[in-house]
């Protein structure tokens, strides 16, 4: 990774693409692997709170939301204090900065033997579902990477978090950590703003299989995969027989792309209700589903 090869590195949110934040030459190389538009800009992933301090400038809300989540699936994005140790690239010409420290014991491990700040987007290609298995990760990006790592099923299984300390609070992507976790410990969050340098991001589209998605559908049609959720759901891919968020939320990306390989007329998936971790939950499958979040 020092010399700049990229690594596949598995957090518990989902895997990812990692590279040296500092090295335009390999935060390109994501880039170029993920087919992602270069104005849409990557997580900077540190190991503890002093290195996220010298990348960005904390205030007194961004102390506290590390504190209670970090190292955890909450990603924060505050003004940039070092371009240097996340490049331009990265950021996207921004002068802003998003910083996790994942909780990982293995992300963990190569953050602190690296040693510096590491860019790493969700290890799929642009616009399709996040890795959430090793295999996955292999199979989407595999191919760019010097080095993978084996870190199982992640736990979380939807990415971070995102919330914007820029101004007011704002939720730019519901994620791992809910809403009312977040509202616990900075008050009422403001919703992502439609402007796109803001939340660059959030494009319609994205997450997608192949196979089209339909949501909210109690009866699948014949020929159609169906995702089911709860005691009264069926077949091979049900997201939670007893109704567990979490559970759902773990099993998401895996089954939209188990259900996808087999090749069916779409996709269909129950309802889930949108209160905790459903937010996240409802926002990735609207998305599936090419419909604007
Ligand atoms: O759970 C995760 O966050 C995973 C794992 C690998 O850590 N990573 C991940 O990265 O989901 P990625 O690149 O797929 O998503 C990063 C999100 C994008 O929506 C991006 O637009 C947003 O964070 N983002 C990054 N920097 C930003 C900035 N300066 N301002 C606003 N949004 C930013
Ligand atoms: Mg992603």
């Amino acid at each position: 990774m020092r010399a700049g090869g990229l690594v596949l590195m598995p957090t518990e949110t989902v895997y990812g693409l990692a590279a040296d934040a500092a090295n335009p030459r390999a935060v390109a190389a994501v880039y170029a692997a993920k087919g992602r538009p270069s104005f849409n800009p990557l997580i900077a992933h540190v190991a503890d709170v002093a290195t996220a301090r010298r990348i960005a400038v904390f205030d007194a809300r961004a102390e506290a939301l590390a504190a209670a989540f970090w190292p955890g699936p909450l990603t924060l994005v505050l003004p940039v204090a070092d371009g240097e140790a996340v490049c331009d690239l990265a950021r996207a010409g921004l002068d802003t900065v998003a910083v996790r420290a994942p909780g990982h014991p293995l992300a963990h491990a190569l953050l602190a033997a690296v040693g510096r700040p590491v860019v790493a987007p969700s290890a799929n290609r642009s616009g399709r579902p996040s890795p959430t298995t090793f295999a996955d990760a292999v199979e989407e990006t595999g191919d760019a990477a010097a080095a993978a790592l084996d870190g199982g099923p992640c736990a979380v299984g939807l990415e971070s978090t995102v919330v914007a300390l820029l101004d007011k609070a704002r939720l730019l992507r519901p994620g791992a950590v809910t809403r009312a976790e977040i509202e616990a410990v900075v008050g009422p969050l403001a919703d992502a703003e439609a402007d796109a340098k803001r939340s660059p991001g959030r494009l319609a589209r994205h997450y997608a299989p192949n196979a089209p998605v339909r949501l909210g559908v109690a009866e699948p049609a014949p020929g159609e995969a169906w995702l089911s959720f709860g005691p009264g759901g069926r077949g091979p891919w049900n997201l939670s027989p007893t109704g567990d968020l979490a559970e759902a939320a773990a099993n998401l990306f895996a089954y939209l792309r188990a259900a996808d390989r087999t090749n069916p007329a779409g996709i269909a998936v129950a309802p889930i209700p949108d209160d905790g971790l459903g937010e996240a939950i409802n926002d990735r499958l609207k998305r599936a589903a090419g419909f604007v979040g």
